[in-house]
């Protein structure tokens, strides 16, 4: 702690005087330490090379044209049948995707809710893998079916594909009545 003196700092305002007693060390030391510390981080975080305001704007119109070519995806049924019988890799992505973005409309286990049942053989807009993938990217605007397409990657949403399709068959409690035209598996 500096020593506390008792001087005047000698000038007057409307009859007001003022001590002299400066700051303490450690506080300034701070302050200087601060500042310089300042003039390091800010060129190195936000101006250098890649870290850019104008690099960060790159890297979120890449993203986006990305995504938004996920809303054109032209699913091939074969190859994505093939992906998702060939093995289960993709099961636990698709299951935390499904639990946290489609659960509160279809239902954890797939019986429906607002929207319809994933474990009938009934299907609204058809039920080859691809047809499945073609909802989930597009959406049903008017019904309220978001399109993923816009908020997920094509990796992403050709998993939840996968996951929906194994639904089906699966006997769950009270499901909703299907919906849709039933389609020969
Ligand atoms: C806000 C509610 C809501 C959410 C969240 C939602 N859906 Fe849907 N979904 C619907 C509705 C409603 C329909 C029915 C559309 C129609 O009637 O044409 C639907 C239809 C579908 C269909 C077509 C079913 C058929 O019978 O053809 C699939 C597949 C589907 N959703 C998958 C998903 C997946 C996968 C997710 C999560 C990524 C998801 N949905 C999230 C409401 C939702």
């Amino acid at each position: 702690m500096s020593k506390v003196t008792d001087e005047l700092r000698g000038h007057r305002f409307d009859g007001i005087e003022e001590y002299d007693n400066p700051l303490p060390r450690w506080w300034l030391g701070i302050f200087w330490i601060s500042i310089a510390f300042a003039l390091v981080y800010v060129p190195y975080v936000h101006m250098s090379e890649g870290n850019t305001i104008h690099d960060e704007y790159a890297a979120d119109m890449a993203k986006a044209s990305e995504l938004m070519a996920a809303q054109k995806i032209d699913w091939n049924d074969d190859e994505l049948k093939a992906y998702c019988t060939g093995s289960e890799s993709w099961k636990a992505a698709a299951k935390t995707n499904y639990d946290g973005k489609c659960a509160a409309c279809h239902r954890a286990d797939g019986g429906g809710l607002v929207g319809p049942a994933f474990t009938d053989d009934a299907y609204i807009h058809g039920g080859t893998y691809a047809d499945i993938a073609k909802v989930i990217t597009e959406g049903v605007q008017e019904k309220g079916m978001i399109a993923w397409g816009k908020q997920l990657k094509k990796e992403e949403i050709q998993d939840l594909a996968c996951y929906v399709r194994a639904l089906r068959g699966n006997k769950v409690e009270n499901p909703k009545a299907p919906q849709g035209d039933v389609v020969a598996e």
